[in-house]
């Protein structure tokens, strides 16, 4: 079928049902089949987001077996949660959201186990049912076992829906699938539902049987098809689940690569959540974006970086094997390789983030260094400070956390240890060892080292060759 001429605007209102209420045995796990994520996101809230952007004026999800777990992690979605208590088929499920669509809707059908439906396709199906047809996603498969079948006529026309389970040896020849994915107007649908009955092999009330119905009644039946069949397929293992992902996966690297990041290869990145880029980037192998991420021009990140949560300024360099999560980095900052940045740290402009060191819930200023093998916790740094190797911020008494408050232009000797709460004033030098433990006042030289010995003649001890 062509999408040629398919208006963009809609002036009949559309309500959506998604159906979730399946048990998802074959998943073999605790966790409802649609909260088992995909790119980060749940199943559901893929398919929750798909038909978002179609504008509908509801969105209802039917849930079912752990549907409370469902509605906690998504409670925050702007959708209406309606419980099917017994799951006796898609035709049951559509039933039960019906009291709560009006008359001059069209309703568009949707299952939460689909999750890579692009709201386009969509669009195709919701336009196709707007002059009072029914219409139905079909795909055109190698491999169709276990899909219901289309039937039609010796016209061509659509005729009906075969379960797998019900089909002759004739009518399992048939490549052409049910996808489940239908748009119908409201009062039609509601009538088809009231005559399902659940006399087939699985017993169950099947939504398939309103083809039938609306052949009969004289109802236009149209099939769009799918562009490509990623879209329509569902996920009822995790063998299926982990070929989504793979295509998800697939087509967030392609994004990222058409906004203007180099990726040094595609199959070897894993974005999970939602992610803008910048232009000129470049990321290598084995890099792991979770969460809300903004990276901007000319940043670069190293091989295996770990990144959750965080805001890269332009011109970042992010070096090899590093940790990063819910932190902000300046432009121009260089961190890595083998770097920790911890939760609630922001890190200004040209700030330099070395080996070993782990920063946690602080602010560095412009400029500053902390090289290698530091512990920065709970501390607020000014600018242009040079941290020392082995430097760290003993920020915990074992009760409390105590903040280190460092000024701008701070010179801090090697293996220092800054025993909060502790002020260090602008301009000071900690020399190398110190314990700090009063504040070091600006401008001046500070240490705390035992004095060094030097014993005259003394000799090692040396084993004798007989013992
Ligand atoms: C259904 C279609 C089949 C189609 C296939 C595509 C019917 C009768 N058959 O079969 O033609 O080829 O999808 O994947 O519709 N659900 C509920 N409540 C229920 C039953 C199911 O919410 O009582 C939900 C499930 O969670 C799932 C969706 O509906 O999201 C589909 O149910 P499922 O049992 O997987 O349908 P299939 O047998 O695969
Ligand atoms: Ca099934």
């Amino acid at each position: 079928m062509s999408f040629d001429g398919v208006p963009a605007v809609f002036n009949m209102s559309l309500s959506v049902v998604i159906l979730a209420a399946g048990q998802g045995t074959r998943m073999r796990s605790t966790l409802p089949k649609v909260l088992h994520p995909l790119g980060g996101f749940p199943l559901l809230q893929h398919v929750i987001r798909a038909a978002q952007q179609l504008e509908p004026s509801n969105i209802h999800v039917v849930y079912g077996h752990g549907g409370e777990r469902v509605r906690e992690a998504l409670g925050h979605e702007a959708v209406n949660w309606v419980l099917q208590d017994q799951q006796l088929g898609t035709g049951h499920a559509v039933d039960q959201v019906m009291p709560l669509v009006r008359d001059n809707d069209t309703l568009l059908v949707l299952y939460g186990d689909v999750p890579l439906i692009r709201a386009e396709t969509l669009r195709h199906l919701v336009a196709q049912a707007e002059n009072g047809g029914l219409s139905v996603l079909t795909a055109t498969l190698d491999d169709p076992q276990g899909y219901g079948r289309m039937i039609r006529d010796t016209g061509g026309k659509l005729a009906g829906i075969v379960e797998q389970k019900d089909a002759s040896e004739e009518q399992l020849k048939i490549r052409e699938i049910n996808t489940g994915f239908l748009a119908a107007p409201a009062t039609r649908l509601r009538s088809w539902l009231d005559q399902l009955d659940n006399s087939n092999a699985q017993q169950e009330y099947y939504l398939t049987d309103v083809i039938a119905m609306a052949v009969a009644d004289g109802v236009a039946v149209t099939s769009v098809s799918a562009e490509n069949e990623h879209e329509i397929l569902g996920v009822n293992d995790r063998v299926q689940l982990s070929t989504l992902e793979r295509v998800y996966q697939r087509s967030q690297a392609e994004r990222l690569m058409r906004s203007g990041v180099t990726l040094a290869d595609p199959g070897r990145l894993d974005v999970r959540g939602d992610i803008s880029t910048g232009e000129d980037c470049f990321i290598d192998i084995g890099v792991i974006l979770d969460g809300a991420i903004t990276i901007g021009n000319n940043v670069k990140i190293g091989s295996n970086c770990l990144i959750k949560n965080t805001i890269i300024g332009d011109g970042v360099e992010i070096l090899s094997h590093c940790v990063i999560e819910d932190a902000e980095i300046g432009a121009a900052s260089r961190i890595g390789p083998f770097a920790r940045i911890r939760p609630e740290t922001r890190l200004a402009d040209h700030v330099h983030v070395g080996n070993f060191v782990e920063i946690k819930k602080s602010s560095v200023d412009t400029g500053s260094k902390i090289n290698h093998l530091s512990y920065i916790g709970d501390t607020r740094m000014g600018s242009k400070v040079n941290v020392g190797a082995g430097t760290i911020t003993c920020n915990y008494d074992g009760a409390y956390k105590h903040l280190t408050e460092i000024g701008d232009d701070v010179f801090i000797g090697s293996d220092t240890q800054l025993v909060a709460p502790v002020k260090v004033g602008d301009g000071a030098t900690i020399g190398a060892g110190s314990t700090i433990t009063r504040e070091v006042p600006s401008g001046e030289l500070v240490l705390s080292r035992s004095p060094q010995q030097i014993r005259p003649g003394w000799k090692r001890p040396v084993k004798k060759s007989n013992q």
